[in-house]
């Protein structure tokens, strides 16, 4: 009886304290187990490893969006082992069009989750209370419901919808990544760093800062991937973690320097341990920066040149952390979604009264699909 008492308290005290107390090495955390360390340094030989970046985008995918934008930016751009570049599509619920969303995965982009209520709360939220104090079932229903609308609406099997970037980029500590994981993600992509890193996994306390005022989870979560948001240096080293965030100060640049400054992102990193870059776009950058969208263009140009950069969804530098191949071996690795997409256009009306145009993939549902009913029934 005493030795089984015994294995009971050393069992409580492994499922309360491992993160905080065991730090993270090679010996108790291996990649062959699904466990990666939180650090700065590259798998592989720094001359040898690409240089990764992943293409973000937040916002709702308008048609108009994705004709004017997005597909000029995007199409046609090909990576050294001469695939079609990839790029990572958050997407939130309102005023998105899912027959577009299906389009995106047709082509290989990554489909991932920013929310269902992002665009109803945020203009009256301006300290992010409601998705830093949120709980786990109030998370699930915005990430996971939003999963089951993009897998329904868009036509798109849910194991492609495996990542979030949250609104903000705000946590909620550990009820995200609890809720992340119930809800059949596998990596979250909304904690911005200082310090460079690669990806990891969140079996053991991150070395990853917590910035005063965030919200960071402190558990262990063995096996569930972060992928930081590694900041931007703005004008006057002032710290950003979305490009227009980095120019909210000035409006009067020349395409140049706005080509410039994106430029210098990727290479800051390339001349170091080519950490991954993640460049969240915004169009709103387009409208506050008259010389952005030429610059950004220019900018993706000028990587696109470079042998060693590509440009990949967030989920394939996951993938290349787990089996890090070196240049000459690296593929793209697009993962083309096969399902297809009727055309359905629909009048639906959300529970607060007002109407929404949704286009679909599948008929049309009785209601707009919204929080704690996705379906729309
Ligand atoms: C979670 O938060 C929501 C919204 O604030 C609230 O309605 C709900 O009761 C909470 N659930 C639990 C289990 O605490
Ligand atoms: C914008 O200006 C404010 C106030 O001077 C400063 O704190 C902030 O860092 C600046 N942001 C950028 C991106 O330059
Ligand atoms: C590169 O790919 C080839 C063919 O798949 C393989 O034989 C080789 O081991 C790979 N190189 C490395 C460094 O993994």
């Amino acid at each position: 009886m005493k030795c089984f008492a015994a294995v009971v308290v050393v069992l409580g005290l492994l499922g309360q304290g491992l993160a905080d107390t065991d730090k993270c090495d090679s010996s108790n955390c291996a990649i062959e187990n699904n466990c990666r360390c939180s650090t700065a340094e590259n798998p592989i030989d720094v001359s040898e490893a690409p240089q990764l970046v992943v293409l973000a985008f937040v916002e709702a995918l308008t048609s108009e969006l994705y004709t004017s934008r997005w597909s000029v930016l995007l199409e046609s751009r090909k990576n050294p082992d001469d695939s079609y570049i990839g790029a990572t599509f958050y997407v939130p619920h309102e005023y998105t069009d899912y027959q577009r969303v299906q389009d995106l995965a047709a082509i290989g982009f990554e489909v991932g989750v920013h929310s269902i209520s992002s665009l109803s709360i945020s203009s009256n939220d301006p300290h992010q209370d409601y998705w830093k104090d949120a709980n786990q079932s109030l998370l699930e229903l915005e990430f996971g419901g939003q999963r089951t609308i993009i897998s329904k609406f868009a036509n798109i099997p849910e194991e492609y919808i495996t990542g979030v970037m949250t609104p903000q980029l705000q946590l909620s500590g550990d009820n995200s990544i609890n809720a992340f994981k119930a809800q059949g993600f596998s990596y979250d992509s909304s904690w911005h760093s200082k310090t460079a890193l690669f990806p990891y996994t969140l079996d053991y306390l991150s070395g990853q800062v917590c910035d005063v005022g965030s919200n960071c989870p402190t558990e262990s979560h063995p096996g569930f991937w972060e992928a930081p948001i590694n900041d931007l240096a703005g004008q006057n080293n002032a710290v950003c973690a979305t490009v227009a965030a980095c120019f909210k100060n000035t409006t009067d640049l020349t395409k140049q320097e706005v080509s410039d400054f994106v430029y210098q992102q990727v290479e800051k990193q390339r001349n170091k341990k080519k950490a991954p870059v993640t460049l969240i776009i915004e169009s709103t950058w387009f409208d506050q920066v008259e010389t952005s969208w030429d610059g950004l263009v220019d900018a993706l140009d000028r990587l696109e040149a470079l042998d060693d950069v590509f440009f990949v969804t967030q989920a394939r530098v996951i993938e290349w952390l787990k089996d890090p191949q070196p240049i000459s071996n690296f593929t793209t690795n697009l993962k083309e979604v096969t399902a297809g997409c009727s055309q359905y256009s629909c009048t639906l009306t959300k529970p607060d009264g007002t109407t929404r145009y949704m286009n679909s993939c599948i008929p049309c549902p009785k209601t707009y699909p919204w929080l704690g009913n996705p379906e729309g029934n």
